[in-house]
C-alpha cells in the first residue's frame, strides 16, 4: 500500500457520475491529501460534503488544476477536450469519463482488471481515458475468456438505464412514470420518445452506417482494451427505464472449443466478477442486485447450441459505478501506488 497522499480534483462534480466519484473516494479510503470540487459557473456557491467537510465548489477554469496531482473529469466531452489538456500541461494526471480521448492512439483506455499495464502509456499527454460504461462490464467479463479460449465474435444487445444520461434523465424517467400513471400529460426533454414505460434503439446520435454511436464505441473500444483488431464486435445499444445498471445479453463465439461450465468455473475465479447463475432458484443477475455495488454480476451462462464453440451470457453492473466512477478511482488508484 501506498503511504503517498496527492491532491484531487473532480471536474463535473455536480453530476450524477462525479457525485459518485466522491463517494468513490471516500468508500475507498482514496490517499487524498486536498480535493477540489469542479462544475461550471451555474454551480458557483453551492457545497459538497468530503468526509464530513463541507468543500465549496468551484469553477471550472484553465488554470483549476495548478498544484493538483489527479482530476478525475465526468463534464462532457466538449468540457474534457478544451480542460485536459489545461490539467495535463500543469503536470496533473487526467482520468477522463468522457469519449474525448477514447480512441487517440497516444491515450491509454483502461479497465483495471483487464488492462493494466497500459496505464504507464499516460505519460504520453497526461490522460489516460476511462471506457464506455457498456464496454468496462462486458470486457471485465469477456477478458478471462478472451485470455483461454481467444475470442472470434462478440454480439451484444444492452439494456441501459437512463442514469447513463445524467441527472436530467433520471428525472425524466420519473417526472414521466409519474404523469402516465395518473393520465397526466408528460414533457420530453431528453429523449426523442417517452423513455417510462418504453424501450427506445437509440443512445447518442446515429451515424452514416446506420449505427449508433454508442454501439461503434462498444465495438472500437472493446477491441482497444483487448487489444485485438481481429475481433469482430457487433452491437444493439437499446435505453430502457431503468434508473441504476445496464443489462447486457451477450453472445461470444470463441477460437478454441469451449463449454457453459468451462466459462463458469472461469468466471468463478476472475478478479471484479460474480457468478450469479442459479435459473432453477431464480438466480440471475439483476439491474437492481448490481446498483450499489462494484463487482460485475455474469448469469445464464449457456452453450449457445447453434453454432460450434459460442456461449450465451448475462452480464450486469452499476453503470455509475463500475460504468464510470469506480472503474475510474481504481485506475487512479493504480497511479498513486505504481506511477506517482
Ligand atoms: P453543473 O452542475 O454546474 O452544470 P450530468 O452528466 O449528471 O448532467 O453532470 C454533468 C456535470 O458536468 C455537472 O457537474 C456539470 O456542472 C458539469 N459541466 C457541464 N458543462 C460544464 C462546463 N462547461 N464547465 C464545467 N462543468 C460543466
Amino acid at each position: 500500500m501506498s503511504e503517498k497522499k496527492v491532491n484531487v480534483a473532480v471536474a463535473g462534480a455536480t453530476g450524477a457520475v462525479g457525485n459518485q466519484m466522491i463517494r468513490c473516494l471516500e468508500e475507498m479510503d482514496f490517499p487524498a491529501r486536498s480535493v477540489k470540487f469542479l462544475a461550471s459557473s451555474r454551480s458557483v456557491g453551492r457545497t459538497l460534503r468530503y468526509k464530513g467537510e463541507v468543500v465549496a465548489v468551484e469553477e471550472l477554469k484553465e488554470d483549476s488544476f495548478k498544484g493538483m496531482d489527479i482530476a478525475l473529469f465526468s463534464a462532457g466531452g466538449g468540457t474534457s477536450e478544451k480542460y485536459a489538456p489545461c490539467a495535463a500541461k500543469d503536470g496533473c494526471v487526467v482520468v477522463d469519463n468522457s469519449s474525448a480521448w477514447r480512441m487517440d492512439p497516444e491515450v491509454p483506455l483502461i479497465v483495471p482488471e483487464v488492462n493494466p499495464a497500459a496505464i504507464a502509456q499516460y505519460k504520453n499527454k497526461g490522460i489516460i481515458a476511462n471506457p464506455n460504461c457498456s464496454t468496462i462490464q462486458m470486457v471485465v467479463a469477456l477478458e478471462p475468456i478472451y485470455r483461454e479460449y481467444g475470442i472470434k465474435r462478440i454480439v451484444v444487445s444492452t439494456y441501459q438505464a437512463v442514469s447513463g444520461t445524467g441527472k436530467k434523465a433520471i428525472d425524466e424517467l420519473f417526472d414521466q412514470t409519474r404523469a402516465m400513471i395518473n393520465f397526466l400529460s408528460y414533457e420530453k426533454k431528453v429523449y426523442p420518445h417517452p423513455i417510462a414505460f418504453n424501450c427506445l434503439p437509440h443512445i447518442d446520435a446515429f451515424l452514416d452506417n446506420g449505427y449508433t454511436k454508442e454501439e461503434m464505441k462498444m465495438v472500437n473500444e472493446t477491441r482497444k482494451i483487448l487489444e485485438d483488431d481481429t475481433i469482430g464486435v457487433t452491437a444493439t445499444t437499446v435505453r430502457v427505464p431503468v434508473f441504476f445498471g445496464h443489462s447486457e445479453s451477450v453472445n461470444v463465439e470463441t477460437r478454441k472449443p469451449v463449454s457453459a461450465a468451462d466459462v463458469r468455473a472461469l468466471l468463478e475465479q476472475a478478479p471484479g466478477i460474480k457468478v450469479v447463475d442459479d435459473p432453477l432458484h431464480n438466480q440471475y443477475p439483476l439491474a437492481t442486485d448490481a446498483a450499489g455495488q462494484d463487482l460485475t454480476l455474469v448469469g445464464r451462462i449457456r452453450d449457445d447450441e447453434s453454432i460450434d464453440n459460442g456461449i450465451n451470457m448475462w452480464i450486469v453492473a452499476d453503470n455509475i459505478r463500475k460504468g464510470a466512477a469506480t472503474n475510474a478511482v481504481q485506475i487512479a488508484r493504480v497511479l498513486v501506488d505504481d506511477y506517482l
